[in-house]
């Protein structure tokens, strides 16, 4: 999603300065008229007063406006038990965006993590050391096939003609979150297996490294016999060891690297600054090697290190478990390590096998055990991807001249994609949360709590987390700031519309607090979205942040819908409203009063609200176009516009020009009914259409017609004779949400399907069967893609149902599982 959402921020700036404008001078023209009544004589005096006061006044108050922005909400905090209060999910691996690493929910965490390459391979640089997950490394898979989100983990990591497995099992005990046992297993892809020749050395660095504010030490271990190893402290952890042990296999040279490094983001820089190459012995083989100890003079010692690495080079294949133990687990049995650690993973694994079909029930309803393996990997690498952030994110408000830090905090969060956007965002955490939540509500619940605890004082949540040095290295410095004055679907509410239905009788108190306090931030949270974007007419909504004076772009984008360039009115006015944003406000006030009934609070305006919205002669009022039978925006809009490179001046250096937006017709007020797409389907996706409705059966007519909406692979985004289908915004910009099939969106289409194939209505039946057509559709492609590419992706193409976008993209992408299993 995000390469083009990033891209908003700078045009965010242009908008803000010009829409708040006007709001910051009423405090002026309050002084004017109270200096005009005064009398002659204390004339001077009074002004000059008047002045001070008025500049005291004006600045004081300013200073306030300047700080709401980065005032944290004002109630109690939503994460009560965080750190080794939840020993059980301390550990984890919560660096989605490294092939493999290990951190603890801790604000300053020893990290510990994998990198790999083939000696024989590796260019200058650095590249071919694999660590960060980066798509231009090109492997053809990488994901976790098991993980439960807290206990264990399998990976399976396809490099050319090799394959990398990843496991871990944590074992609790003592009072630092207890030991943990990671195995890297190197072999050939079974139909290579028996040309052994093709068995490469392959390098693997394990390292251990501190953060700036960690407070403790690491450093190497050596003995004469056994391998080298790691050994530490910090305030987290206590003591700790990390042992390597080679499970089998031969582990031919072994090198280690002692050093200090400038940051977390530059790990690898610093591993490749030291790789040199050496020979044991006269007569053998120069190899790559860890440089040993590099560490500063301090005074008269050295400097102590804050990453440590240890490499172990062996032959394919070869496998090496890491051991981490606890210094205060004092009552461990056994080591977990060798057919130890292989026993209590096989444990693991069937644990895992047997709670996935009795929460999602697939072998029941049919499916292959390929099928299951399938879906069982795409819950895993969404729960596998959750991460743990802590930092500051930079944030602005119209008050601020430059861009103030938000205050510093921890964010527990999935993430959409491990390789493209590996941060928390927004709108896409409650689309995870259905998953999340259907797995394990008490992750979910924890999820939701670090995301509402980054709640301001105004009731905004800043929609794209970028916390820490690790995250900030993966954005450009320009696209970090976050404004205030810009929304995002607010798609928790979606979450605990259905946790609300799901565990309705089985919210124990622990849960019934979080929601507890949870409530006053949801309340000012919908107040925020209710006030900050209304509409210009009574009941009406509009997102901002869409740019209205640019000539670039075909239609300017409305990033903070979450749906980049999905067409809208073409000329931006401030009288425009959204059909979209209606029906979220609509379930926004739904859920609030669910919620409110449920907790005994006072619900009345939610529910009033609410009913207000969800009358459908309101709705159709304002968005039903009779002409084209059909929901729409309603703006300044013509269809008329084109991208045209201008001709260059006389004499100008510049001869290519980048393409400009001509308008051919003149705009004029109206509904966007030319356009038909996911967000002409809003009311049915969300279902505030009534099932009796005559629309709802246009609706299913069609979403079901293939020269409008319908695929064999899912609902595209954009009918195929809407005037922008497929369509570049800007030279540089592809269409994106302009035909591609999405599946948070077919989600949602196959659950209100679902909804009302089983609500009373005249279209019941069509609605049942346009349910198991679409169901099968996407849940068929997204899985076909997957064994044929090796991947879940971002979006899918509606001509041939191929991959598109980032990858791997677990996040709403994984709500397959959802569809398969049938839970909605
Ligand atoms: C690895 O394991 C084998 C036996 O399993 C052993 O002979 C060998 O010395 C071990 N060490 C290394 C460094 O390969
Ligand atoms: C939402 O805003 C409308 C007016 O814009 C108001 O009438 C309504 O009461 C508000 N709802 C809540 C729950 O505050």
């Amino acid at each position: 999603m995000a390469r083009q959402r990033r891209i908003a921020n700078q045009v965010d700036t242009k908008l803000d300065k010009g829409t708040n404008s006007s709001s910051s001078n009423g405090s002026n023209s309050t002084n004017n008229r109270s200096r005009k009544t005064t009398s002659l004589l204390s004339y001077w005096k009074q002004i000059i007063g008047c002045i001070v006061l008025g500049i005291a006044v004006t600045l004081g108050y300013m200073g306030y406006l300047e700080t709401r922005v980065n005032t944290p909400f004002d109630d109690k905090k939503m994460v009560v038990r965080g750190g080794l209060e939840v020993p059980e999910q301390f550990w984890g691996t919560y660096r989605p965006g490294l092939y493999f690493g290990l951190k603890t929910r801790d604000p300053t965490s020893v990290v510990t993590g994998l990198m790999w390459y083939f000696p024989k391979r590796l260019k200058p640089g650095g590249d071919g050391i694999r660590h960060w997950c980066e798509q231009g490394d090109g492997l053809e898979k990488y994901g976790w096939l098991q993980h439960d989100g807290s206990t264990f983990g399998v990976q399976q990591i396809i490099d050319g003609v090799h394959v990398v497995d990843t496991s871990f099992v944590k074992r609790l005990g003592g009072s630092h979150g207890g030991d943990w046992t990671a195995r890297i297993s190197v072999d050939l892809k079974p139909n290579f297996k028996n040309q052994r020749s093709q068995g490469e050395d392959i390098s693997l660095v394990w390292y251990t490294a501190l953060d700036e504010e960690t407070k403790g030490f690491i450093s190497l271990t050596n003995s004469a016999t056994k391998l080298t190893g790691i050994k530490g402290e910090s305030s987290g952890l206590g003591e700790f060891t990390i042992k390597f042990t080679n499970h089998s296999g031969e582990v031919l040279h072994e090198s280690f690297l002692s050093t200090i490094a400038p940051g977390l983001h530059l790990l690898k820089e610093t591993v490749v600054a030291s790789l040199r190459l050496a020979q044991d012995k006269p007569a053998a083989p120069r190899r790559i090697v860890l440089a040993g100890e590099l560490l500063p003079e301090a005074g008269i010692s050295k400097a102590e290190p804050n990453f440590v690495a240890v490499q172990l080079t062996g032959r394919v294949p070869f496998s090496v478990d890491v051991v981490f133990e606890s210094g205060s687990f004092g009552t461990r049995q056994d080591t977990l390590v060798g057919e130890t650690y292989t026993k209590a993973l096989s444990w693991h694994q069937a644990r895992f096998t047997q709670r996935f079909e009795d929460t999602f029930g697939l072998q029941k309803r049919g499916y292959s055990p390929k099928e299951v393996s399938f879906a069982q990997a795409a819950l895993s690498n969404m729960l596998g991807g959750i991460g743990y952030f802590f930092g500051t994110s930079k944030v602005q408000n119209f008050y601020t001249k430059e861009p103030v830090h938000y205050w510093r905090a921890p964010l527990y969060t999935a993430v959409p994609s491990r390789s493209f956007f590996p941060r928390g965002f927004l709108w896409d955490e409650g689309f995870h949360g259905l998953l999340i939540s259907t797995w394990d509500l008490d992750v979910e619940l924890d999820i939701i709590s670090h995301w509402f605890d980054l709640m301001n004082v105004e009731g905004w949540i800043p929609r794209e987390q970028i916390l820490g040095v690790e995250a900030l290295a993966k954005i450009p410095e320009e696209f970090v700031v976050q404004r205030n004055t810009n929304a995002n679907p607010p798609t928790f509410f979606l979450t605990l519309q259905y946790i609300l239905k799901k565990y309705y009788n089985h919210l124990s108190e622990g849960r019934l607090a979080t929601l507890e306090r949870l409530y006053p931030r949801l309340q000012a949270w919908f107040s925020w979205f209710n006030t900050t974007q209304k509409g210009s007419v009574p009941g009406s909504y509009r997102w901002r942040g869409r740019d209205p004076l640019t000539n670039r772009e075909l239609n300017p984008k409305t990033l903070t819908s979450g749906l980049d360039d999905y067409p809208r009115a073409s000329h931006p006015t401030e009288s425009e409203h959204h059909i979209d944003l209606y029906c979220w406000i609509a379930i926004a006030a739904d859920t609030l009063a669910k919620l409110a009934t449920l907790l005994d609070r006072d619900g009345y305006k939610y529910e009033q609200t609410a009913d207000y919205l969800k009358d459908n002669d309101l709705m159709d009022s304002l968005h039903w176009s009779n002409f084209a039978e059909r929901y729409a925006d309603y703006g300044y809009h013509t269809d008329s516009v084109k991208l045209k490179r201008p001709k260059p001046l006389p004499r100008s250096q510049n001869q290519n020009m980048e393409m400009v937006r001509v308008t051919l017709k003149n705009p004029e007020y109206r509904l966007v009914d030319s356009t038909f797409g996911y967000v002409s389907l809003f009311p049915f996706l969300l279902q505030i259409l009534e099932p009796d409705s005559p629309k709802l059966n246009q609706i299913l007519d069609d979403m079901r017609n293939p020269d409008l909406l319908w695929t064999n692979y899912g609902l595209r985004s954009l009918s195929k004779n809407s005037p922008l289908y497929m369509k570049r915004n800007t030279e540089h910009d592809p269409p994106y949400w302009r035909g591609q099939i999405w599946i948070n969106i077919n989600f949602l289409a196959v659950r209100s399907l679902h909804f009302y194939a089983h609500t009373d209505g005249p279209f019941k039946e069509k609605a049942t069967k346009v349910y198991r057509e679409l169901r099968g559709n996407v849940i068929e492609n997204v899985m076909n893609q997957y064994f044929k590419t090796g991947y879940l992706w971002e979006q899918y193409n509606d001509e041939t149902g191929e991959g598109s976008g980032c990858r791997p993209f677990t996040g709403w992408t994984a709500l397959v599982v959802m569809m398969m299993g049938e839970q909605y």
